[in-house]
């Protein structure tokens, strides 16, 4: 049965668009990402480095960029409404975050790691290095606010203080409390592919999880990690997620129902990000783990997940397309992977 449609409304650019044009960044759109590491970026005037944007999935829900520090070098100070997880790619070094008026506080970082900038302090990222660039990724709910507020004012120079966010604590980045199982609170994951996680059968034998709320984000992210010879069920949900692999190779599988299946082959520095109500899986196809790091929907602690029906659209194994399976047993045979982890009831 065909349901009721009508177009969509389109007036022309909106705020968030006419943003990124202001910008002057390349902007990669679509699903897939083959290598956060090798994208071209381009000098980026606000942030006084280098840059391009992702705005995939065809959503304005969430953004994310990229950004590269040359070395010895840093970001100049920014500060805005937007929220901004950041995950650490290549490189070394310090991020100092404070209030106007108040003093400032550093931390240090190197490559794998997670945290995120308290919301609407100031904040400027150096690369301690005199030989190697820093080059990492960020989300952000950006074109939620600037499609939301639309005045760049009010998000990028407004004054208001979060302090219930952070108020200087000496030990704010070293914080760490479990709060339910597969849930952790933290403002720093000092290396995503050592974080320990908790299993979750749900969403496939052997596959493990931990979602994170980050210096009092709304904004959620988790790490999920697949061990070698195991993949996950398919499942949909609203756009904007943003899944980075950080280590292990495999393959991940995408398609819209009455759509063609599309798969691309993943590795550490693969980027992903399926749009609304697209079917997607994640298969370790190699000889070692096989995590990623996801950006999307609500941190644990401001997750308004208990008022809605249905969280998740979970394919059961046994309902997926049947030549799935047998594709993946067949690339674990050619890579000489062995699994003894079974997806069907004996
Ligand atoms: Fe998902």
């Amino acid at each position: 049965m065909r349901l009721p449609y009508r177009d969509p409304i389109q007036l022309g650019p909106t705020p968030y668009e006419e943003f990124l044009e202001k910008e002057g960044l390349p902007v990669i759109r679509g699903y897939f990402l083959e290598d956060l590491k090798a994208v071209e970026l381009k000098p980026w005037k606000r942030m006084g480095a280098l840059g391009c944007y992702l705005n995939m999935g065809d959503q304005q829900e969430t953004d994310a960029y990229i950004c590269e520090i040359p070395p010895a070098s840093q970001t100049l100070p920014q500060r805005h409404l937007f929220e901004t997880p950041i995950y650490i790619v290549t490189g070394r070094g310090a991020t100092t975050v404070w209030h106007e008026g108040d003093s400032k506080r550093t931390f240090e970082w190197s490559a794998g790691t997670i945290f995120a900038i308290p919301l609407n302090v100031s904040y400027q990222h150096f690369n301690v290095s005199k030989d190697e660039p820093v080059r990492f990724l960020a989300g952000t709910n950006a074109p939620q606010l600037m499609n939301f507020f639309h005045n760049e004012d009010f998000i990028f120079r407004n004054p208001f203080q979060f302090r219930d966010r952070f108020s200087n604590e000496p030990e704010y980045f070293s914080h760490n409390k479990r709060l339910t199982v597969r849930s952790w609170e933290t403002n720093l994951i000092p290396d995503v592919n050592s974080f320990a996680l908790d299993e979750y059968p749900m969403k496939g034998p052997g596959v493990r999880i931990m979602r994170f709320g980050i210096a009092g984000t709304t904004y959620g992210c988790h790490i999920q990690e697949f061990p070698v010879g195991s993949r996950s069920t398919f499942h949909r949900h609203g756009p904007g997620a943003i899944v980075t692999v950080t280590q292990g190779t495999g393959f991940a599988m995408v398609w819209r129902e009455g759509e063609e299946r599309q798969r691309f082959e993943i590795r550490p520095g693969t980027i992903y990000s399926p749009s609304d109500l697209m079917y997607h899986g994640h298969f370790n196809t190699g000889h070692t783990t096989m995590r990623h790091f996801a950006m999307r929907g609500r941190s644990p602690k401001y997750s308004q997940d208990r008022y809605r029906t249905k969280l998740h659209d979970m394919l059961p194994f046994d309902e997926e397309p049947p030549d799935i399976h047998p594709e993946y047993l067949r690339e674990l045979a050619k890579n000489g992977v062995k699994t003894e982890i079974s997806v069907v009831e004996e």
